[in-house]
């Protein structure tokens, strides 16, 4: 029976950040300090993932994505690459009929075209199980990379403006995103990457613009439910201003 963990009192529960994005980094480093190989690295990075898609799902936080595979991590070795694939379709093996009865949504964010077929079929399959369902978004981002997705998201309202569905006085901000993947979806409030890195690797570059980010230490195994709260309980800390002075300024 997995544990649960209500929020501390040090959270608001009514200024929860709706939309919570995470680069999942130091599996590498993880396994590397436990002398194990890189892939149960990645093993032990998926163990953590279960409790904290079900805590984002119990506590009511509306988004939550999550950084599988960048387009960038075609250039590892074909074995690394190899186990985070199986671990991919392990993960949506044995979790989506918990997430079906959580009704959690997911979303693939990427380019699904250009996975192996058994990683696309499984993924488009979870797609089509849950898009019915009105719980957590769980945003999945494999074969993903942020800067092709703006150009896809460009490119989707050139050809309907071309086919004249869509005037060019029509294109707003608004218009723009939600030819996004995350299209209808809260912006990114808070931004975790964990291991003490501080970048955003391509990550939801538009979807992040007002975004908080915060950079724990822990290696990405070693993060747990109450580091997610510690991360909630900074953001409510922040001022957060979206360019204007405080009010009493
Ligand atoms: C970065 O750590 C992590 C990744 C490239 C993969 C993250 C994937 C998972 C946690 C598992 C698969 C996900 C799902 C949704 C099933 P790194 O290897 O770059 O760490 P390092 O910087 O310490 O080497």
């Amino acid at each position: 029976m997995p544990i649960s963990y209500p929020l501390p009192d040090t959270i608001d529960p009514s200024r929860l950040p709706r939309h919570i994005a995470i680069i999942m980094d130091g599996n590498g480093r993880w396994a590397k300090q436990h002398k194990l190989q890189i892939a149960l690295g990645h093993r032990a990075g998926t163990e953590n993932l279960r409790e904290i898609i079900r805590n984002c799902s119990d506590i009511g936080v509306k988004a939550l994505s999550l950084y599988a595979f960048s387009t960038e991590n075609w250039n590892r070795s074909k074995s690394e690459v190899d186990a985070l694939m199986q671990l991919i379709l392990d993960f949506f093996d044995s979790e989506i009929d918990e997430l079906c009865e959580k009704r959690v949504h997911i979303t693939i964010l990427g380019d699904k075209a250009g996975l192996p077929d058994t990683q696309r079929v499984t993924l488009e399959a979870a797609e089509q199980r849950t898009a019915a369902n009105d719980g957590l978004y769980l945003n999945i981002a494999v074969n993903y990379g942020g800067r092709a997705e703006l150009v896809r998201a460009a490119k989707a309202l050139c050809a309907e403006v071309q086919k004249g569905s869509l005037s060019l006085d029509q294109i707003d901000e608004q218009a723009f995103s939600d030819r996004l993947y995350t299209g209808g979806m809260p912006d990114v409030d808070l931004l975790i990457r964990t291991s003490g890195e501080m970048r955003l690797s391509n990550f939801l570059l538009y979807q992040c613009s007002y975004a908080e980010f915060i950079f724990p230490e822990k290696l990405w195994p070693d993060f747990h439910v109450p580091d997610l709260h510690e991360c909630i309980r900074v953001y409510q800390s922040r001022d957060r201003r979206y360019g204007a002075r405080r009010a009493e300024e």
